[in-house]
C-alpha cells in the first residue's frame, strides 16, 4: 500500500483501466439508448474517495471546509455550509431561519410563499419548521413561479419568499427582489437543480438570505449524495453550522458569540442550540473536490447540448415548446424540459411512450403541481390564485437528456427518434 494515500501507482492505472473497458458507454449505436443521466465521476474521482479512506479521516473534515470554500470561490458565494443532501440544505435553511437566536426569524405560522411547481423538499421543511407554505403559479413556458403569482398571494402573515429555478433557468430575479424588498420579506433560494445558472450576472442564490444546492448523483457536479447552504450573513451561515451538528459550536467561525457565558464545560461538547446531524463526510468532499473542476465545463457541454436540441426541435414549435430561458439570464441545464401544446394532436403521455419504446428516456417536470400530490395534503397549506401554469407542466410537460457526456450520435439520435414520431402524427 503507497504510504501516500494520494499516490497510487499502479493502482491508479488498473482502476483507469478498469473503467475505460467496463463503463457503460455514453449510447451505443448498436443498442441505442439515450438516458437521462450519465455519470460525471470517474476513475480520479474513485480514487479521490478511497484515499480519503484509506487516510482514516472520514468524518468532516479539512476535505469538507476545502470543498465548501472552493464551491464557493468559483461560483461566487460568501459563505457555504455543506451537508448531506439538497434536501438537507433546505431543512438547514428553514431551520436556521426559524430559530430564536437568528435576527428577524420566522415565526410559527408565518407564511412562506414558493412556486407550487417545485419538488417535495422545497416544501416540507417549511411545514416540518411550523410555517405555512402559500403555493402559487409558474409561467408553464419558463417553468418559473410567475412575479405576480407571488405578489397577489402576500397578505399580513407573509414572511418569506423560496424561489426555485427550474432544471437551471434563473427565475426573474429583477422582479423578485423588487417584491421582496419592498414587502421586507426574506428570500430564500432552493437552487437544488440550478448550479451554475446566472442572472443578470449574478449567481443564482446569491440573490436572497440564504440559497441551496444538491450534489446528488445526477445533478451538475455529484458527491453521490450531498448539498449545501450559501448565504452572505455570517450569523445565519454559523448558525447552519451549529444546526448541522447536533447544536453544537465546534464548526462555528464566530466562537466569541457563543462562549460569552462560561459554562465551564468542554467547549467541544458545548449546545448552544437544537439540531441534527446532516453532514457530509470526507471522501465524499475529497470526491467534491475532483468535481468542482469539472464544474464549468460540464455546464459549457449542457448548455451546447440544450443549443443543439432547441435548434433541432423548433421545426415541432406549434407542438412542443421547449423550456424558455429567462431573459438575462444563464442557464445550466440539469435537463431538457419540453411542453406539449394543448392543440397538438398527440398527448404527453403519447410523445414519451415513443420516445420511451425508442430508447430516449424521459421523465416529469420535478414534481408537476405539489398541490395534487396526496402528502401535500395531510397538511395546512394554502394556494393563491390558479395553479393553471404548474397544471400545465404535470399534464403536458415531460424532459429529456441534456447531461455533460451526451455525444453528437447521441444528440442526433434523439433528433431522429423525435422526427420519425412527427412523422407518424403527421401520417395519421
Ligand atoms: C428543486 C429541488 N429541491 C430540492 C431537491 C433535493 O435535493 P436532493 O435530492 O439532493 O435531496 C431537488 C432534487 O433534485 C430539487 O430538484
Amino acid at each position: 500500500m503507497p504510504k501516500n494515500a494520494n499516490d497510487f501507482g499502479a493502482v491508479q492505472d488498473a482502476m483507469e483501466n478498469w473503467w475505460a473497458e467496463n463503463a457503460e458507454p455514453v449510447f451505443d449505436p448498436a443498442n441505442p439508448k439515450v438516458r437521462l443521466h450519465h455519470p460525471t465521476f470517474g476513475p480520479e474521482e474513485v480514487m479521490a474517495l478511497a484515499g480519503q479512506m484509506l487516510t482514516t479521516r472520514v468524518t468532516m473534515g479539512p476535505k469538507v471546509q476545502a470543498l465548501e470554500e472552493g464551491f464557493c470561490s468559483l461560483l461566487g458565494y460568501q459563505n457555504g455550509v455543506s451537508n448531506n443532501s439538497g434536501s438537507s440544505a433546505n431543512l438547514l435553511m428553514l431551520a436556521a431561519l426559524t430559530t430564536t437566536k437568528t435576527e428577524d426569524y420566522l415565526r410559527p405560522g408565518d407564511e412562506v410563499i414558493l412556486p407550487a411547481l417545485t419538488w417535495s423538499t422545497s416544501l416540507w421543511p417549511i411545514i416540518q419548521r411550523g410555517l405555512v407554505p402559500v403555493l402559487v403559479d409558474s409561467d408553464p413556458l419558463t417553468m418559473n413561479v410567475r412575479p405576480e403569482a407571488i405578489e397577489q398571494a402576500i397578505g399580513p402573515k407573509t414572511r418569506a419568499v423560496m424561489t426555485v429555478p427550474v432544471y437551471g433557468n434563473a427565475c426573474d430575479m429583477g422582479a423578485i427582489t423588487a417584491i421582496c424588498n419592498q414587502h421586507k420579506l426574506t428570500l430564500i433560494e432552493d437552487c437544488c437543480e440550478s448550479m451554475g445558472a446566472t442572472y443578470d450576472g449574478k449567481p443564482v442564490g446569491s440573490f436572497g438570505r440564504v440559497g441551496s444546492f444538491s450534489f446528488y448523483f445526477s445533478h451538475h457536479i455529484t458527491t453521490l449524495e450531498g448539498g449545501i447552504c450559501v448565504t452572505a450573513d455570517e450569523d445565519l451561515a454559523d448558525m447552519m453550522r451549529i444546526m448541522r451538528s447536533h447544536g453544537w459550536i465546534r464548526d462555528v467561525k464566530n466562537k466569541d458569540r457563543w462562549l460569552s457565558e462560561d459554562l465551564g464545560y468542554d467547549e467541544r461538547f458545548t449546545f448552544v442550540n437544537e439540531g441534527y446531524n446532516v453532514r457530509l463526510s470526507e471522501p465524499q468532499a475529497a470526491m467534491g473536490l475532483v468535481q468542482l473542476d469539472k464544474l464549468h465545463g460540464f455546464v459549457a457541454a449542457r448548455q451546447q447540448n440544450a443549443a443543439y436540441l432547441n435548434k433541432a426541435l423548433s421545426q415541432y414549435d406549434s407542438f412542443l415548446k421547449p423550456q424558455k430561458q429567462t431573459e438575462n439570464s444563464t442557464h445550466s441545464w440539469f435537463g431538457f424540459p419540453l411542453l406539449v401544446e394543448e392543440a397538438a394532436p398527440f398527448s404527453r403521455d403519447e410523445i414519451c411512450s415513443f420516445l420511451n419504446e425508442n430508447g430516449v428516456e424521459t421523465r416529469p417536470v420535478i414534481a408537476g403541481n405539489l398541490a395534487r400530490h396526496p402528502g401535500t395534503n395531510l397538511f395546512n397549506y394554502k394556494t393563491s390564485g390558479t395553479l393553471e401554469g404548474a397544471d400545465a407542466v404535470m399534464d403536458r410537460g415531460f424532459a429529456v437528456a441534456c447531461h455533460q457526456s451526451l455525444t453528437a450520435d447521441a444528440l442526433e439520435y434523439m433528433t431522429k427518434v423525435f422526427a420519425t414520431f412527427f412523422d407518424t402524427v403527421r401520417s395519421t
